[in-house]
């Protein structure tokens, strides 16, 4: 059995930031456009009047204050609400390959790794551009990569569900070297028309190199990793091949993101609490062990209640990195983005623990120690 490592991560950033204050002005011109345009139905009680959003409550709500996107003038403009993103031909990059590949050359360099290294390329994401060829597949080939790559996909736990399949490899031996790729592309399955989550998320790409460790390597040792499911309905994304005749339907509000978001916070919360605190337990590890949480960047309150939880008390701000204020929800992306800003600056035999969880429902854990 061999040890793995984390030697190396990355991420990939989009130009375009969108402020709660612009966001929410394109927004409210869209209410008023479409309470103005249905007027006639608003008085009769046929549909109901749209009511504005407010950049207050959002910040208030989740902790977030602005978002990257691939794409911001078409989610801007109050007559589209929905990014414009180019539709390429077959022999151009796709667009998940493009944003993965800029962050797993930041990986590789932090690593000091050529891309020929790599034997097992992961792409694992909420949401897949094509169903085949494998995203993955294309990325290795863009890279140069050597040995197999496939797609995976476990919504927001997808990154740590991919880097327990990658250090299982590595630990096993089927692969020396493996890159656990995440470009979400969360802008093009929100919808920017619903007050309810129009501020929830932005667009990221993320990556971590998954090696077997030598003699001398520097980065993160993944001691150990745990993943849980548990069916819900209460986030889902209804989109996929057998939903073409939808189509034609005017309302496709089901074919994006959808969420019971109070539900959510009921389940969830004491779901992710008990698997940090077994997970710990099982690896004897204790919170005062613990010198940084990298949590899943969905919502401001919930990393502050996990928080409380695993360490039975507030942790600083510097022990529970939030990155959800300038980047949003980036669904799997987000614990890997926390993890890659603030995680150089821990000492040597310092643990830290990386925790995602969502849709499923999910949960995603590791223990790792700065060697
Ligand atoms: N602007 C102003 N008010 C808004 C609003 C907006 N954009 N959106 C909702 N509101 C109002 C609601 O109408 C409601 O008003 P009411 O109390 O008069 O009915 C009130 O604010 C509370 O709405 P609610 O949806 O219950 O808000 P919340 O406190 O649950 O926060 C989320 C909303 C989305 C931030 C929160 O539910 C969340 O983060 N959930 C979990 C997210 C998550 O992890 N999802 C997983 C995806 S990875």
């Amino acid at each position: 059995m061999h040890q793995p490592i984390i030697t190396g991560s990355g991420v990939h950033t989009p130009s375009n930031v969108i402020t709660n204050d612009e966001l929410v002005v394109s927004f409210n011109a869209y209410v008023d456009r479409f309470n103005a345009a249905h007027q006639e139905e608003i008085v009769k009680g046929d549909i109901a009047a749209k009511t504005h959003s407010n950049a207050d409550f959002i910040r208030d709500a989740s902790g977030i204050e602005q978002r990257y996107v691939v794409d911001k003038e078409g989610i801007l403009d109050p007559t589209r609400m929905t990014p414009q993103l180019d539709s390429r031909s077959d022999d151009a990059p796709s667009l998940m390959a493009e944003m993965g590949v800029d962050a797993i050359h930041k990986a590789l360099a932090q690593a000091g790794r050529e891309p020929a290294d790599i034997d097992l390329t992961l792409c694992a994401a909420s949401n897949h551009e094509r169903a085949y060829p494998a995203i993955a597949v294309e990325i290795q080939q863009l890279l140069g990569a050597g040995g197999f790559a496939y797609d995976m996909n476990v919504a927001c736990s997808s990154a740590t569900f991919g880097l327990q399949t990658a250090a299982d490899m590595v630990r096993a031996g089927s692969v020396k070297c493996a890159v656990v790729v995440s470009p979400e592309i969360c802008s093009a399955h929100l919808e920017w028309r619903d007050r309810d989550c129009h501020f929830i998320f932005g667009d990221v790409a993320t990556a971590i190199l998954v090696e077997r460790e030598i003699d001398g390597a520097t980065g993160f040792r993944v001691l150990s990793t745990r993943c849980a499911t548990k069916f819900s309905n209460n986030i889902r994304n209804n989109n996929g091949y057998l939903r073409r005749a939808h189509d034609q339907m005017e309302d496709r509000r089901d074919m994006q993101f959808v969420q019971e978001g109070r539900k959510v916070f009921k389940e969830v919360l004491p779901m992710v609490s008990r698997h940090i605190a077994a997970h710990m337990d099982d690896e004897n590890i204790l919170a005062n062990d613990l010198k940084r949480l990298w949590l899943h960047q969905a919502n401001k309150s919930m990393n502050d209640y996990i928080g409380k939880k695993v360490l039975g008390r507030i942790p600083e701000p510097s022990e529970q990195p939030n990155i959800l204020q300038d980047y949003a929800n980036t669904s799997s992306a987000g614990s890997i983005i926390a993890f890659s800003k603030y995680s150089q600056d821990l000492a040597l035999g310092d643990h830290g623990l990386l925790c995602s969880f969502g849709a499923g429902y999910s949960v995603g854990s590791a223990v790792l120690k700065r060697v």
